[in-house]
């Protein structure tokens, strides 16, 4: 085995075990930036050297090709789906059945029920070789190359067995809000709950739309005869699954009584809204495989187990009025303000209606009353309106045709439903994008949050973020609720944010589809803010995991000349405009590398790729993914092959690895 294939399996074998700690056992080992390190060197090898990409690698899970239809999967033994009971009475029921059945000394095991989506994973020699939808029960969908995407599935298991597992796959109810946000922000029709939005992720053609959705999964049976693994119980299954690094749900609880499982049931009430994902309910099920294998099946679900469903909590209360908002990128969103009412534990007296579209569909009016449910248990929403309870006085609602802001006139986009406001100028926007660039993961500015940017703004005294960093202490005591020492420290906050490395800057702009990941892989492709800027389009698509969108935002960004200027204005402040990840060394002034953009592409045998990056951009070369005119060098190792061709196309100049040896061992 050559140096990069060993550095290949050493790689896989360390992000395996990284992602193991985070997303199975929930006990990270790694920082994210180092865990995006050797990502980022794994991928380079890859790109190059396609016959080192193993089937487990961690990089498949990202999902490279876009499919063009899912193939039906006819499920070895058939997806059931599970009988429901809605009160105490009716679970006294069922265990009363199962007692005739098997007698008094019955044990059970209740499960949360996660409001996902009902998934079957295959293993074969304990490697992931298909994921498919429950389907129809019978015959389902082949989706695993979605569902590679979720890094709570293993790929490999800790013993290499053949084994059928069934869970649920469900969206956290956190990426659930922050999704919906994205989606009215960005004009799109929002999910109406985290299964719903679990779903759709996973029914996409493009793999990469499921990964970027947070999506996770928990187990909770094998499919088939679970004894046939040696275990006597449900409860010793899923303790088996977790040893095989399969992800189950902790809360579970076993039941000597029927009186536990009451209590168990009613204890979740409560509770439920604390937990980061949904749950609609809790599965009862008979432990013993025995009893279950007496008590049998019907035509549609085990008689060994139900489901006991909660009631969804639903208020009516009376919709006062609706407000418009004007977000950072100019979408205007209504939202209803409600005559405060307790749902699902907290009080509500706001919800979005999300757009103009939505508000028609529901007919609801000003002055309605309106019935109101928690989505996902966490997002309030107005269902409709009780037409019963009309009084006449209602009044329907439509969007004005300008700005709420700044009375320019509102445009409606091309295949969006939301309304914006595309002045630059608007200063709600400004204020939006002003609260983004201060805040923990852009500029980390501690000390101004909404109402400080409010009063900044009102003072005149910003009007763009350059503005920050001319601020005195003296124009912030003039500011209500500011004393000396918080001034003082603001200033302090706003000058330490200078040196901020490149990526908190970038994401700080709030670009469209701009997001933390999108700066980092930016910044540290191009090092520095002109770099970024002088970038072609190629070069950015060059890099894995960027898009045209995201391609086509940057352009559109820089090439507007406030922001040109905005950006002189900041660089005139001192504000830091390099990547300082660790790649960035202490660049020497002088040297075969200075300033030099080379490429690496083939098999290098002596040194890792890693390591010959890290030497180059030490000697302050800067080490790219892709040739083009702007290249100065390639450093060709054996079986080069298109990257080659286009530099000697282009004539640039080309190393084979041993005049690299050559120039860094003279240089060390
Ligand atoms: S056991 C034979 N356990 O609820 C059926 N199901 O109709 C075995 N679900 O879509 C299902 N959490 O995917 C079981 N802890 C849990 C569950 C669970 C969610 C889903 C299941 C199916 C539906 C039952």
């Amino acid at each position: 085995m050559n140096e990069l294939e060993k550095r290949v399996q050493e790689l896989n074998q360390l992000l395996t075990e990284y992602g193991r700690a985070y997303y199975v056992l929930d006990k990270p080992v790694a920082t994210d930036a180092e865990y995006d390190k050797l990502m980022q060197e794994l991928l380079a090898i890859e790109a190059d050297n396609p016959d080192l990409i193993y089937p487990d690698s961690p990089t498949q899970r990202v999902g490279g090709t876009v499919l063009e239809g899912f193939t039906k999967v006819e499920h070895d033994y058939p997806m059931l789906s599970l009988s429901n009971v809605f009160n105490e009475e009716d679970i006294r029921e069922f265990d009363r059945r199962v007692k005739e059945a098997v007698g008094e000394k019955v044990s059970y095991i209740c499960e949360l029920k996660i409001d996902g989506l009902a998934v079957s994973l295959k293993y074969e020699n304990g490697r992931f070789v298909q994921g498919s939808t429950r389907g129809d029960g019978t015959v389902g969908e082949d989706i695993t190359a979605n569902l590679k995407t979720i890094r709570s599935i293993p790929l490999k298991l800790s013993e290499a067995i053949k084994i059928e597992v069934r869970g649920e796959a469900y969206m956290p109810k956190k990426s659930f809000v922050r999704l919906n946000e994205a989606r009215d922000e960005a004009g799109d029709e929002p999910f109406a709950n985290p299964r719903n939005a679990a779903a759709g992720s996973l029914r996409q053609l493009d793999p990469k739309i499921a990964g970027s959705r947070n999506l996770a999964v928990f187990l909770y049976g094998i499919g088939g005869d679970g004894e046939a693994y040696g275990q006597a119980t449900h409860s010793e299954a899923l303790d088996y699954l977790d040893k095989l690094d399969l992800v189950t749900n902790h809360e579970r609880k076993r039941c000597k009584s029927i009186e536990d499982v009451i209590e168990y049931v009613n204890s979740w009430g409560a509770k439920r809204s604390d937990l980061d994902y949904e749950i609609d309910g809790i599965v009862i099920k008979v432990d013993s495989f025995e009893d279950q294998e007496q008590l049998g099946y019907t035509a549609k679900s085990p008689r060994w187990a139900t489901a006991y469903k909660f009631p969804a909590e639903e208020v009516v209360t009376k919709l006062l009025d609706i407000e418009l908002s004007v977000g950072r990128t100019g979408t205007v969103t209504p939202t209803a303000i409600l005559d405060p009412v307790r749902v699902a534990g907290t009080t509500v007296g706001r919800a979005s209606l999300h757009n103009e579209d939505l508000i028609h569909e529901k007919d609801v009016r000003i002055g309605d009353y309106v019935t109101i449910r928690k989505a996902g248990d966490i997002i309030p929403e107005v269902i409709g309106p009780l037409v019963d309870k009309r009084t006449g006085d209602e009044e329907p609602f439509d969007m004005p045709e300008n700005c709420p802001v700044c009375d320019s006139e509102l445009v409606r986009i091309e295949g969006e439903v939301a309304l914006r406001c595309v002045n630059p100028q608007c200063p709600a926007q400004l204020k939006e994008a002003l609260i983004h660039f201060v805040s923990r993961n852009a500029m980390n500015i501690e000390g101004i949050g909404e109402r400080v940017v409010d009063q900044l703004y009102t003072a005149e005294l910003v009007k763009d973020f350059s503005d920050l960093y001319g601020l005195t202490e003296e124009q912030l005591l003039q500011l209500e609720r500011m004393g000396e020492k918080s001034a003082s420290n603001l200033i302090a906050a706003i000058a330490a944010s200078k040196e901020n490395s490149l990526e908190k800057l970038l994401f700080g702009f709030g670009i469209r589809h701009v997001g933390e990941k999108a700066a980092t892989l930016l910044s540290r492709e191009f090092g520095s803010l002109d770099g970024l800027m002088a970038a072609e389009p190629e070069q950015l698509l060059a890099i894995h995991e960027i898009g045209e969108k995201v391609t086509d935002a940057i352009e559109t960004y820089f090439s507007n000349e406030d922001v040109v200027e905005v950006i002189q204005k900041l660089k005139d402040y001192g504000v830091n405009m390099d990547y300082k990840g660790r790649t960035q060394q202490e660049i020497p002034d002088e040297g075969p590398f200075v300033g030099k953009k080379v490429v690496l592409t083939g098999k290098l045998s002596i040194l890792t790729r890693g390591e010959a990056k890290e030497k180059i951009e030490a000697l302050g070369g800067e080490v790219s993914g892709s040739v083009s005119k702007k290249t100065d060098l390639v450093i060709a190792g054996e079986d080069a092959g298109s990257k080659l061709a286009k530099a000697e196309e282009l004539g640039i100049d080309v190393w084979d690895e041993a005049k690299l040896i050559d120039v860094l061992e003279v240089k060390e």
